[in-house]
């Protein structure tokens, strides 16, 4: 029998008989803002019933270009200069040396079996990693990066022709996703309020409409915004529309506490219906970027065919202990937490006192900055300081920076030059 899940008042997921599924259509005048729509039952799929329109791994779809779909590495072994323009973990790095994570014994242990293939694939981490989400460890698949997983997820839902919606600004690697299988990209604007990005519902809702997206993806928080998604809005549209996939991309989740734990668990109980990818990544929060280790949870079903698309024999066996270790240190957390959001506070606030600059509010490990044309070629100007942040375009407007927030001193120092340059 088909079920439903619903929120209980003590958060805990309860399954009710399914409601007939109705297609919300009328906006985007009609919907009351942000917030939970109580107008439209919680459809969910507990027993997750097999959808027929997903390609199976290794169906040929005649489609694959694999000429196609190039993107560079950025490049971040720029000598002597402090990389503030490729989002890693730089409080990490500030850590490194007082890490408590020992890599010799690690090594130990991995080292008399080194000539093996890592014992059981990946299902250390996996099994670590559905302990820590309290989901089962058969909904989670895990690659060499989440940019990686982003692929084999593209691929696995959509095919030649059909169309992938994307934030507008949002990371340009998502363009490339889709040019193996040649199929489309469009983009959902995000709107500007002065202070920080913002993701609109309705606009998204109405680009949906509009294109017949198959696959929508959302990045939460966005690069190189910073704003995210309210999980009401998140929740909403993929109630809304549930015969559209929805590929949540947290790649910096963490940094800022954006969930309540019965939060959480209600967008993780939302994988279950089956329309809902949420991918999530050691190389940012974590600081593990090095491991190249990225995750999706989804539906038990979607799970076990993306493992199709997933490394053959696992990955390697001190990348996943040194994964755990991270992912069970919360002292590691909570002191990346905070001086994450002392650092946030310092940048913003110290930003949105120079003139022609204009800071918006972030809840990644990065800031986005626009300026007034006065500030044009700072990201060369700052090289001479020793620091290296990433010029933005958004919209075709060329004036905008992202800089990636490091440790304090690091920040203040960056600061102290930006002020230099101010009274030049
Ligand atoms: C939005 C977003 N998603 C995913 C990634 C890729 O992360 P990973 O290191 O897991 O491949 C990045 C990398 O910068 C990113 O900005």
């Amino acid at each position: 029998m088909k079920t439903q899940t619903a929120q209980s008042t003590n958060g805990t997921a309860v399954i009710t008989p399914e409601q007939p599924v109705t297609r919300h259509t009328p906006f985007p005048e009609s919907l009351p803002g942000y917030g939970i729509v109580s107008h439209r039952p919680f459809v969910g799929r507990i027993n997750e019933p097999v959808r027929p329109a997903k390609r199976i791994p290794g169906e040929k779809s005649g489609a694959l270009r694999l000429d196609q779909g190039g993107y560079a590495s950025p490049l971040s072994d720029l000598k002597g200069l402090t990389p503030l323009h490729l989002n890693e973990n730089l409080f990490a790095a500030a850590k490194a040396a007082t890490d408590r994570l020992s890599l010799a014994d690690m090594l130990e242990t991995v080292r008399q079996n080194l000539h093996s293939y890592p014992n059981s694939g990946v299902k250390h981490l996996q099994d670590a990693i559905a302990a820590e989400l309290d989901v089962t460890a058969e909904k989670i698949v895990i690659a060499p990066g989440s940019a990686a997983l982003l692929r084999d997820i593209v691929l696995y839902l959509l095919k030649k022709g059909e169309t992938m919606l994307v934030p507008a600004p949002s990371w340009s690697f998502y363009n490339s996703l889709v040019e193996p299988i040649e199929a489309q990209i469009d983009t959902f604007p995000l709107l500007n309020d002065g202070y920080s990005f913002v993701y609109d519902r309705r606009l998204i809702a109405a680009k949906i409409e509009a294109s017949r997206a198959k696959v929508v993806l959302i990045c939460s928080p966005n690069n190189p915004t910073g704003n995210v998604l309210p999980l009401p809005d998140f929740l909403w549209l993929a109630r809304t529309y549930p015969h559209v996939d929805f590929i949540f991309d947290e790649a910096y989740y963490g940094f800022h506490d954006n969930y309540t734990a019965v939060q959480e668990k209600e967008l993780l109980a939302c994988t279950n219906r089956r329309n809902v990818f949420i991918v999530r990544t050691f190389s940012k929060f974590y600081g593990l970027a090095n491991l190249r280790l990225g995750f999706v949870i989804c539906s038990e079903t979607d799970a076990r065919n993306l493992q199709k698309l997933a490394p053959v024999f696992g990955l390697p066996s001190l990348d996943q202990a040194i994964a755990i270790h991270r992912l069970a240190d919360k002292k590691f957390h909570a002191e990346m937490q905070l001086e994450f959001a002392e650092v946030n506070t310092y940048v913003y606030t110290a930003l949105r006192q120079i003139p022609g600059l204009i800071p918006y509010q972030t809840r990644a490990n990065f800031i986005l900055v626009q300026h007034d044309g006065r500030w044009a070629g700072l990201e060369d100007r700052l090289l001479t300081f020793g620091f290296k942040i990433k010029r933005e375009t958004i919209k075709g407007d060329h004036r905008y920076f992202r800089i990636t927030l490091a440790d304090m001193a690091t920040m203040q120092k960056l600061m102290a030059a930006i002020h230099q340059l101010a009274g030049r």
